[in-house]
């Protein structure tokens, strides 16, 4: 049979699982790319360190140029994280005549335009099916599947680091730092963890998904974006008692010519598929205007769900089908932008606040009040129980109907300052 060579750069939890999957099922990737995919070279920065696999002797070398140099080298599995060396070494890996493979959202999020215009230029190809959400093909099915829609709506939990700690603080009580210690153990989270509490990842995702989906061009640092590190367990307990859960969402959603985007933590009905995504799980669900409703759902995060990703684009990339939708797609091209992001402040929908009042008469007219002047209308209130310690303070719930973003969070600012209210106020969006 044929034989393709392939090397893996970077060895690490996805570059590990990429090379058990090519040497422990070779027939099957032959099976399905019609030649062997045979791993020549895997490059890592300590030869030393031990691998989680039994790589055949030559292979593992700390030299790059041992694949920049060997023209018989077609495809490489690019799995080191970050910017730099990342983006250096892609660099010369597409200059070299390598076709890349990466799960570096990061990377694309920020150079995405840079590294797709010079493979353009070299005609390489970059896939990079793994960079979001994990073992689920979202951005196949995007890209190619579901093409003949325009799509209209795009919501998903696409981190699977945050989707696994905010399951475990709710369903098992767990605390935030021990499920993110959980997390990091079991290789989810990224290199530093803040890129994925504090919402960046799901943002760098969404910036991808959002350019694939909607033609949008907009950094992820733009994407108005919240994470998950000032979630308080009781917020999981109020929301749940009014039927919801937590969760991390990233969102595109279009509004008449105007595409919103953002992250941030949402309430989720229980009995929604959405609300019933736990631990590393990721879902996705897109709404095309021929389709209809399509979900995805699977595995985000974790070494054999992604390196099912990397091997799948491996193979689509040494038969040539990479290279086709990889020229015809055009993607981060000078091609104008076919959307505008929709102000923040507009995004508009239901909320849930929780205020930290005194406990004396007066208080709820007062932020009844406030609300009001804004024009926010209530739905419901819940006054709680004090919470422990709580010192005459008492925890209180309102749930608001459709609002702005931009009314809520200036009538919240105000409401803050009032000296019956203690702390920040909480607000979290309904997801609806
Ligand atoms: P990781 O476990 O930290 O592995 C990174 C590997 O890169 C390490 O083995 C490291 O070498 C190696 N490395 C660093 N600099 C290098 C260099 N200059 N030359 C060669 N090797 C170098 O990271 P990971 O979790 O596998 O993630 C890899 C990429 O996949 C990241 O972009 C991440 O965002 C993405 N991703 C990860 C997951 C996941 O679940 N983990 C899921 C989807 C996407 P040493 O071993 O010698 O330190
Ligand atoms: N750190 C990422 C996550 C890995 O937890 O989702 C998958 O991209």
């Amino acid at each position: 049979m044929e034989k393709t060579k392939v090397a893996i750069v970077g060895l690490g939890t996805v570059g590990t699982g990429v090379a058990r999957l090519l040497l422990d099922q070779g027939d099957r990737t032959a099976r399905h790319a019609g030649r062997t995919l045979w791993l020549e070279k895997a490059v890592v920065r300590d030869l030393k360190k031990p691998r989680g696999v039994d790589l055949p002797k030559g292979v593992l070398t700390d030299d790059l140029s041992e694949v920049t140099d060997n023209p018989e080298i077609k495809a490489v599995a690019q799995l080191i994280g970050g910017l730099e060396p990342d983006r250096t070494i892609m660099l010369k890996l597409l200059e070299s005549g390598k076709d890349v493979i990466t799960a570096n959202k990061a990377l694309l999020a920020e150079h995405g335009p840079e590294l797709f215009d010079r493979a353009r230029e070299l005609g390489r190809s970059i896939a990079f099916e793994a960079s979001v959400a994990g073992g689920i093909p979202i951005v196949a099915a995007i890209g190619q599947c579901l093409s003949a829609n325009q799509i209209l709506s795009l919501h998903g939990i696409l981190n699977g680091t945050c989707n696994f700690i905010v399951s475990q603080m709710d369903h098992h009580g767990a605390s935030y730092g021990a499920a993110l210690a959980e997390a990091q153990r079991r290789g989810y989270a990224e290199a530093d963890p803040i890129m994925d509490v504090d919402g960046s990842d799901a943002a760098q995702k969404l910036s991808i998904l959002a350019h694939l989906a909607f033609g949008a061009r907009v950094h992820w640092r733009d994407i108005p974006r919240e994470g998950i590190q000032n979630l308080h367990p009781v917020d999981l307990k109020f929301a749940a008692g009014l039927g919801y859960r937590i969760k991390l969402l990233a969102t595109a959603q279009l509004v008449g010519d105007q595409l919103e985007l953002h992250v941030a933590p949402q309430l989720v009905k229980i009995g929604s598929p959405l609300a019933d995504v736990r631990d590393a799980y990721n879902a996705v669900r897109v709404v095309g205007d021929a389709v209809g409703r399509v979900w995805f759902h699977g595995l985000g995060a974790g070494q054999m769900p992604t390196a099912s990703a990397v091997v799948a684009d491996m193979i689509d990339t040494v038969v040539g089908r990479t290279a086709i939708t990889f020229r015809t797609l055009e993607l981060w091209s000078q091609r104008p932008a076919s959307v505008l992001p929709r102000e923040f402040e507009a995004v508009a929908g239901r909320y849930y606040l929780r205020f930290d009042v005194d406990d004396h008469p007066g208080v709820l007219a007062e932020i009844a009040g406030e609300l009001g002047r804004h024009g926010i209308s209530i739905a419901s209130v819940i006054q709680n129980e004090p919470l422990e310690d709580a010192a005459g303070r008492v925890p209180l719930v309102i749930m608001t109907h459709k609002s702005t973003q931009g009314a809520v969070a200036v009538a919240a600012t105000e409401i803050d300052r009032l000296d019956s209210v203690r702390g920040r106020s909480v607000r979290i969006r309904v997801h609806d």
